[in-house]
Order: C-alpha cells, then structure tokens, then sequence
C-alpha cells in the first residue's frame, strides 16, 4: 500500500476523477479507438456465453463494459461500475447513444466491492487497478465477487519507455520546475508495469491460470497541439498545473512538450505515439 494516510489519498484521488470526468467524456470516442486493441483483447479472453453477469469496473465512459455486454445476450447483464459518479453519467449517456440496454450502472470502489461473494461470471477492469490505493485489495476483492471458475481480464499500463504519450508531458511540468516528481510509492500509471509482478499481484490474490501480454496501443494526432488539448482534457494533473501558469509559461511547456513529440512527427507535423498496455487474464 502506498504511504501516507490511505484514506485521505483515496478522497483525493476520487475528487480527481469527479473533475476528470468531464473531459473524458468528450474524449470518449478518442479514447475508445486508441482503446479498442486492449478492449477486444480483454473481452476476448473472458469467453462470453449469452446470459452471463460482467461486471465492468473502473469502467470510465464504459465502452469496454459494453462490448461484453453484446455478447451475453440474450439474458445477460453487464454491470458497468465507477467509483466517480460523474464518469457513471458519463457511461449512462453512452449507453444510451449506443443503445446498450442490458446494463445496470452502479457506484462501486474497486477495493471492496459492494456486490456478493460469487454472485458475477466475469470482471473487466481496463486502466483501474493500478490506480487504486491498495491494488492487492482490489484483485481480492476481484475474486471474491466472480463465481468459482469465473474469469478476469484486467489492463494496466506497461513500462513508462513504452508510453511517452503519458511520459512527456509530465516530465516538461518536472523539468520546467512546475511539478514536483511523482511520489514513487503512491499509486501511479506504472505500479504494476511488470508481467512478473502483475502476475504475482494475481496468484497472490487467489486466482489460477494467470497468463499475461503486451498489446501496443499507438495513438494518432493531427498535430502536437492536438495532443497537448488532449492531454488537457485526460489528464486532470496535467490540466490542473498548466491552467495555472501565464501565457509564457504555458507556451514553454507546449513548446517543450512539442521538441520531445518530434521523433513521432511526420512531415506535416501528425503523429503517431507509441503506447503499450499489459493485459492480464486468469480464473477464480
Ligand atoms: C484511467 S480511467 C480508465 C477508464 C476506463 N476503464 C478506460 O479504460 O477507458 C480510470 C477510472 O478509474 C476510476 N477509479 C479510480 N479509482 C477508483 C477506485 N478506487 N474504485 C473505482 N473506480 C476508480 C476513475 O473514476 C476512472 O473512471
């Protein structure tokens, strides 16, 4: 677990999400296409049946949770869980605009999740864990609600080097003076960036069968600063800091964000970011 007082980190990082929510959700498609590898790659892994329970967790605007959810028709239901309330609305609307329709949305935390021991044939959790103040509880908590040979397909990120899309950013607020690093032992996007220890952290928590793998997910930009206004909207750290600093300052930072991005760049200044999730499965 990280230091400090848990539960105060906890109330912190809720109320991060609550503010994120929002640019997320006008991300949502973005982040669904560059998602989709690591998405069909979880679901695939879950083997749906028509009239399974999934349950989706730290489901965000909830696309991952409704491609499960077209799978256990007819008779299944998708659980599509957050614990921001406004990434729930979010979702909501999603479905909605989708026509999801075999989907209960439900205010859950990933480390003790408010559903009965056994009572869901899958769980998908895709970029959640690794954020939670005490990852070892969450995947316990992940095996206790799937039933006795009920599977789990779970996504973190990989290594920082295989992210610079998460990596340059942050490092030109450090470098700049901007931003102080990050607390290494607090929870953080590369906490589990490890095929071993992911697979550990799982086998620790009681599941079997874990098996891991590296899905690339790159992720095209028309330009540096469309990258930037991203990064603005997904990454509520990021938006926070910059939204404080002075015109000049803000332009330094793009600016050396913009120098970091150009091994990326083609000639017309689009790019292509390289990005890599770990994806993991295994039964209860
Ligand atoms: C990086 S986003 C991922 C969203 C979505 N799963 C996806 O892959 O697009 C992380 C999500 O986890 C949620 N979250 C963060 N901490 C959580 C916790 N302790 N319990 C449940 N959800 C949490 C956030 O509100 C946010 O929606």
């Amino acid at each position: 677990m990280a230091g400090g007082d848990p539960e105060t980190l906890r109330l912190e990082m809720l109320e991060r999400w609550e503010r994120a929510a929002a640019g997320w959700g006008r991300r949502a498609a973005n982040v669904r296409e560059w998602g989709m590898p690591v998405s069909a790659w979880m679901v695939e892994q879950l083997a749906l049946q028509p009239g399974q329970r999934v349950l989706d967790l730290a489901a965000g605007p909830g696309d991952t949770g409704f491609l499960a959810a077209e799978l256990v028709r007819p008779g299944g239901t998708l659980i599509s869980s957050d614990a921001a309330e406004a990434m729930l609305e979010i979702a909501r609307g999603r479905a909605a605009e989708a026509g999801v329709d075999n989907v209960e949305f439900k205010r859950l935390e990933l480390e003790w999740i408010d559903l009965s021991t056994a009572s869901v044939d899958a769980v998908l959790c895709r970029f959640g864990v690794m954020l939670s103040v005490d990852p070892a509880a969450a995947l316990r908590e992940i095996r206790r609600v799937l039933r006795p040979g009920g599977r789990a397909a779970v996504a973190v990120w990989d290594r920082a080097e295989d992210n610079p899309w998460a990596t340059i950013p942050s490092r030109a607020l450090i470098e700049l003076g901007h931003a102080e690093p990050p607390d290494p032992a607090g929870p953080g996007m590369f906490v589990l960036a490890d095929h071993a220890r992911l697979r550990e952290r799982l086998e620790e928590a009681g599941f079997l069968d874990v098996w891991t793998e590296s899905i690339d997910v790159p992720r095209a930009y028309a330009s540096a600063e469309a990258f930037v206004a991203e990064t603005l909207d997904c990454s509520h750290m990021f938006a926070v800091v910059y939204r404080e600093l002075s015109a000049d300052e803000q332009a330094r930072v793009s600016a050396r964000i913009a120098a970091e991005l150009r091994p990326f760049a083609a000639g017309d200044g689009s790019l292509v970011l390289p990005g890599r999730a770990l994806g993991a499965a295994a039964d209860a």
